[in-house]
């Protein structure tokens, strides 16, 4: 792949978006007010038995934000960091819902700057009605037959209902 063009506005909002819910929705939208290039990089093999694979992931995040040409998806494995230099990204986004996300995302943030002290790390706090989602609470609400109308894309909704046909989701 040829490293991107450098910039000081491009930023990586990493995660496993297994899958994406309305919570990552809003955080990437707010993200592409600020920057002027925003990769959702999504990571390969973090879960040894994701609900979606992470093509599935990468064609459900395409098709929701078709019409954001500044937001692009990826993949990525390996160190964050290490992609986010090959992409020559200036910033990491991640979203703080909680206090309870706090620790794990400052330890992070302290990790990966430790090892590429140039990237800083950006935390977003999504719409309060967002603040109490996961996409494991999604996979679970849903598993168990419960609404998740309006708190993941509708494309979401319909890939969720694509794997319970094919018997993934029981
Ligand atoms: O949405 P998630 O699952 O909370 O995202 C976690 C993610 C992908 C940001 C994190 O696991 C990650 O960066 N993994 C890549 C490996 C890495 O760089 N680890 C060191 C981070 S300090």
């Amino acid at each position: 792949m040829t490293p991107a063009a450098p910039t000081g506005r491009l930023a990586v909002f990493p995660g496993s978006f297994d899958p994406l819910t309305n919570g990552h929705v809003d955080i990437i939208l707010r993200s592409a007010h600020l920057f002027e290039h925003v990769i959702v990089a999504v990571l390969v093999n973090a879960e040894k038995q994701p609900l979606f694979t992470p093509a599935e992931r990468v064609t459900i995040i395409h098709e929701v934000f078709r019409e954001y040409p500044n937001v692009e998806v990826d993949t990525f494995d390996g160190l964050l960091v290490d992609y986010a230099r090959r992409r020559r990204a200036s910033a990491l986004v991640r979203g703080l819902r909680a206090v309870s996300d706090f620790e794990y995302e400052f330890q992070m943030a302290l990790m990966n700057r430790h090892l590429e002290p140039t990237l800083e790390t950006v935390f977003m706090m999504p719409a309060e009605q967002y603040t109490y989602l996961s996409s494991r609470l999604i996979k679970e609400v849903f598993k168990l037959g419960g609404e998740v109308r309006g708190l993941v894309p509708p494309a979401v909704e319909q890939w969720l209902r694509r794997k319970q046909e094919a018997g993934v989701v029981q």
